[in-house]
Order: C-alpha cells, then sequence, then structure tokens
C-alpha cells in the first residue's frame, strides 16, 4: 500500500490526523457504552465479487474496527451470487441483536439491483446510510445516517471552522454514494449548491465559480488549476487506481499555489468515510440499546 507523506502544508487537509481524533472519541465512546450497558459494538460488512480495491476498502474497514474495539464480521460471496442470497443475509444480521451495524461494499456486480439491496437493510441498523429511509431524511433535513463520505467534508469544514452558509458550492459528479447527498448536505447548511456531472456543459464555467469544489468523478487529474477559484476550498473525492497506485480528480500539485484548503488522495477524505463509519457503528449500538432505542425510527415506520 501507498505511504502516505507526513502532512505539514496548512494548506493541505490532514484526513489521517482528522480520522485519528475521530477513532481516539469512538474508541472511548466504546468502552464507556461497554462499561454502562454490557454491550459491544457490532459491524457486519458484506462484499460480493473480487473487485480488488473493494476488497483492501473492506479489510481498511475491520481493521479500524480493531483499532476502536468494534467487533467486527466480514461476510463474501462469489461474483455470480444470486441478489437474493445477499437480501437473506440481511434479513439475518437485521435481525441480529449483536449487528448493530450493516455495511454493503458498492460497486456490486451488474446483475444485482444496489437500489433494492440497500432497501432491505434495516434503517437503524444501516450505518452507510444508504437506505431509502435515511436517504429520504436527509432529503427533508433530518439526518440521521447519512453516507460517510459527505459526512467526512462537513466534518473537515467544521474542523476549519468553515460555515457554509451563503457559500458557493460545486459538487461534481452525481453519484448516490457522494455527489447527491454531498450536496443535500450543504443544502442542508444554507450552502448555494450546484451539482455539475458528466453531461454539464463547460465544466469550467461552474467550477471558477466554488468557494467549495466537491469533486468525485473518478475522472483522473480532471481539475486542474485554471478550473478552480483563488482561494477555494477543494475536496478531492475521486479515486482511481493504477499500478497499485491511487489517484484522485483532482491535479494536487497544479491547484495547492492556488487554494486555501485541498484533500489529497491518498490520505484525505478516505481515511475519514472510515472513521465516520466506526463512529456511525457505535451510534447504533447505542440507539439500539438505549432506553429509547430506536425511537427515530419508529416514529417513521
Ligand atoms: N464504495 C465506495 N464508497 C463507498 C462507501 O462509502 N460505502 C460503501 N458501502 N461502498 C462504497
Amino acid at each position: 500500500m501507498q505511504q502516505l507523506p507526513e502532512v505539514t502544508d496548512p494548506r493541505v487537509i490532514d484526513g489521517k490526523k482528522l480520522s485519528r481524533d475521530i477513532e481516539a472519541k469512538v474508541k472511548e465512546g466504546v468502552l464507556h457504552l461497554e462499561e454502562e450497558r454490557g454491550v459491544k459494538p457490532g459491524l457486519a460488512t458484506i462484499l460480493v465479487g473480487e473487485h480488488p480495491p473493494s476488497k483492501l476498502y473492506v479489510k481498511l474497514k475491520h481493521w479500524a474496527s480493531k483499532r476502536v474495539g468494534i467487533y467486527s464480521e466480514d461476510h463474501k460471496f462469489p461474483e455470480t451470487a444470486a441478489q437474493e442470497e445477499i437480501i437473506e443475509l440481511i434479513g439475518k444480521l437485521n435481525k441480529r441483536p449483536e449487528i448493530h451495524g450493516i455495511l454493503v461494499q458498492l460497486p456490486m456486480p451488474k446483475h444485482i439491483d444496489e437500489r433494492t439491496v440497500m432497501m432491505h437493510i434495516a434503517p437503524e441498523k444501516d450505518v452507510d446510510g444508504f437506505n431509502p429511509l435515511n436517504m429520504g431524511k436527509m432529503f427533508i433535513g433530518r439526518e440521521g445516517f447519512v453516507p460517510c463520505t459527505p459526512e467526512g467534508i462537513v466534518r473537515a469544514l467544521e474542523h476549519y471552522d468553515i460555515d457554509p452558509k451563503g457559500r458557493e458550492v460545486v459538487v461534481v459528479g452525481h453519484s448516490n454514494v457522494v455527489g447527491k447527498p454531498a450536496a443535500m448536505m450543504l443544502l442542508n447548511r444554507n450552502a448555494t449548491v450546484r451539482i455539475c456531472h458528466v453531461f454539464t456543459k463547460d465544466l469550467k464555467s461552474h467550477t471558477t465559480e466554488a468557494d467549495i469544489l466537491i469533486v468525485a468523478t473518478g475522472v483522473r487529474g480532471l481539475i486542474k488549476a485554471d478550473m478552480v477559484k483563488e482561494g477555494a476550498i477543494v475536496f478531492d473525492v475521486g479515486i482511481t487506481w493504477m499500478d497499485d497506485k491511487v489517484y484522485g480528480d483532482v491535479d494536487f500539485e497544479d491547484v495547492l499555489p492556488k487554494v486555501k484548503l485541498v484533500s489529497p488522495v491518498p490520505g484525505g477524505v478516505g481515511p475519514m468515510t472510515i472513521a465516520i463509519l466506526m463512529e456511525h457503528t457505535l451510534d447504533a449500538a447505542r440507539m439500539q440499546s438505549g432506553k429509547q432505542a430506536n425511537s427515530l425510527y419508529n416514529e417513521i415506520n
């Protein structure tokens, strides 16, 4: 795996450091929950197929669980697995009290409808925030479990004391995993948000107006210095794997002299995503074991 260089430049968002801070709090919370209620948070991951990056991400999620004291189990299916088999496993995990969070790693093979699968995760165990109930709650401004990567972006902004209210936010990429939820979460915080995507004409005319630019396309080096505004805050969420190395959507060296802040790849939003997943699993365990267990969900279900 790529070694991450020490971040010393104040313009570079140190996702590794931010994630360590989050993990330290989660670890404390896990100990406290065990002492107080005798409950150890539990996370189940589901991986279908042999997509190498997905295998690595799942492994990283289990390593993080271990670091913070969360119990985790790893469910794997072959590429050819039927959708019904996955849904059946989710049904079983939904019923197991020692499992508080369920994560289905995306992307799944083409013959599986990811949205149908996500609908079967119990909303209170949906630590990735992809169940339509949790997505819908985010849409109406009642954020519960929200997707971890956009939450990482919001948390990084909070860390730097940057209020998105009234700022021009441009999101490039309209996926359900990053682009759409990132846009919605910043809209919920009263930013002026526009979403660009593969069919957007004249991308540069939009990106150059962004105070906060979020790029999640998977097109390596798409964003160059001439496409960003002077003093912008840039989040690079793109990941392209090439010869065992990862590259972002932003030409980092090119934009660095122009920006106020930029998240690198690797070492930016990636580690934050995993730390927030740990936090969500702890939150799920707290909710499911508390006095008002699941009240957030019962009122809607
Ligand atoms: N694939 C890429 N990002 C994510 C993520 O945040 N969650 C899941 N489940 N799969 C992903």
